[in-house]
């Protein structure tokens, strides 16, 4: 089969950007036309239960997006307000989701700072839990983690208390496991394995994976059925969803997990080669397919490097570098270019402090560049 080039060869936004295969474009033509609405669709249901049972979980749905998939989980986990949300300050579900945790479950939120490590520990969500029958409090209900984050895998010992502790007090435990993916090709740990912590993931087919839409969330059957009340009533029930389905099944097995790692020793390597002939440095270290360029060490001012990029017919839009399953080796020698480039035209343009805005760094403040899709 002819594989056109995909507009995204030469995109480094997000692993968002990933178009259809070809043979992703084949499935759908061949996928069932059932009413999922009425759960009559035969791909779909075989795409949600594929899904479930890579988690080990009892049920699985198929919902637009990585959003509808973590806001339904919290949602219906949730039963009676006051109640609290606690999650990484930095979590998606918390700063990028339209607020959805306020206007959909009316929750508090707790953003918790990690003390000394990338990720939040057992130790330091304790320390912000709200428990007891304190009516000046908003208790808390559930915990939401996210892994991967920011590219950063979190450690499955360290998943693992945090489940002890949700026990011990009776909370719910979700996973945002958009790129979950991505830290199980990278440890080799089965999905299935993060799956016995957690009360609900929500697992998306459309980053890395490649799928043109699509996240599953899995829990058991009785919280899945909570959800799907709650995707029809956001208008996210679709009709003749195996369209969408057949071509996230496609992805699912092409690029998970051999595809996937791969752009992960691409994304090291070039960091490695950034690192030696440049000298920037990063922000985190290189875990998964996400490099985070440390701009301000380097006094480079990231519009330098957007358009050195664009002048060579790449898109970089800031200090985030995405590697995808799509990332054509061409583009990589442009982006290294690109940075040669921002590296020369910096030395003129040195970088100052914006009006407003002090410079970030990952640790002391919520960093600019992890607040992208
Ligand atoms: C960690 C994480 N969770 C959830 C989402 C939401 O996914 P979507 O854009 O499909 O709503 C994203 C989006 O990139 C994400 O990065």
């Amino acid at each position: 089969m002819t594989q056109r080039t995909s507009i995204a060869a030469t995109d480094f936004k997000s692993d968002t950007v990933t178009t259809p295969t070809e043979s992703m474009l084949q499935a759908m033509l061949t996928a069932t036309h059932g009413d999922d609405v009425y759960k009559e669709d035969k791909t779909t249901n075989a795409l949600q239960d594929r899904v479930a049972r890579m988690a080990g979980k009892e049920a699985g749905l198929f919902v637009v997006s990585g959003t509808m998939g973590n806001q339904l989980c919290v949602r219906a986990h949730l039963h009676q307000p006051p109640y609290s949300i606690l999650c990484d300050y930095r979590a998606h579900v918390y700063t990028h989701e339209a607020a959805g945790l306020a206007m959909l479950s009316q929750a508090m939120v707790t953003p918790v700072h990690p003390k000394k490590t990338l990720y939040i520990t057992a130790e330091d969500i304790a320390s912000y839990l709200i428990l007891g029958n304190d009516i000046h409090t908003a208790p808390t209900r559930v915990i939401s983690l996210e892994n991967t984050l920011g590219g950063s895998i979190m450690p499955i010992d360290e998943i693992a208390k945090i489940s002890a502790l949700a026990k011990k007090h009776n909370l719910k435990l979700h996973l945002d496991g958009a790129r979950l993916w991505n830290a199980s090709a990278e440890t080799g740990i089965p999905i299935s394995e993060y799956g016995k912590y957690f009360d609900s993931m929500s697992l998306c087919l459309s980053k890395g994976i490649g799928a043109p839409v699509g996240t599953v969330i899995v829990g058991d059957s009785a919280l899945i059925e909570r959800a799907n009340w709650f995707r029809k009533q956001l208008g996210g029930g679709i009709r003749q969803a195996g369209l969408l389905a057949a071509a996230a099944d496609v992805a699912l097995t092409e690029i998970f997990p051999d595809k996937l790692k791969a752009t992960h020793q691409v994304a090291k390597k070039l960091a490695q080669e950034i690192s030696d002939e440049l000298g920037i440095t990063f922000q985190i270290p290189v875990e998964t397919n996400f490099i985070f360029l440390d701009l301000d060490k380097a006094g480079i001012d990231p519009q330098i490097l957007v358009e050195e990029s664009t002048k060579l017919g790449i898109t970089v839009v800031g200090a985030r570098i995405t590697i995808h399953h799509q990332t054509s080796p061409e583009a990589i020698e442009k982006l290294k270019q690109a940075l040669r480039n921002t590296v020369a035209v910096a030395k003129e343009r040195p970088r100052s402090e914006p009006d407003g805005i002090a410079f970030s760094s990952v640790y002391d403040n919520i960093a600019p560049d992890f607040m992208q899709n």
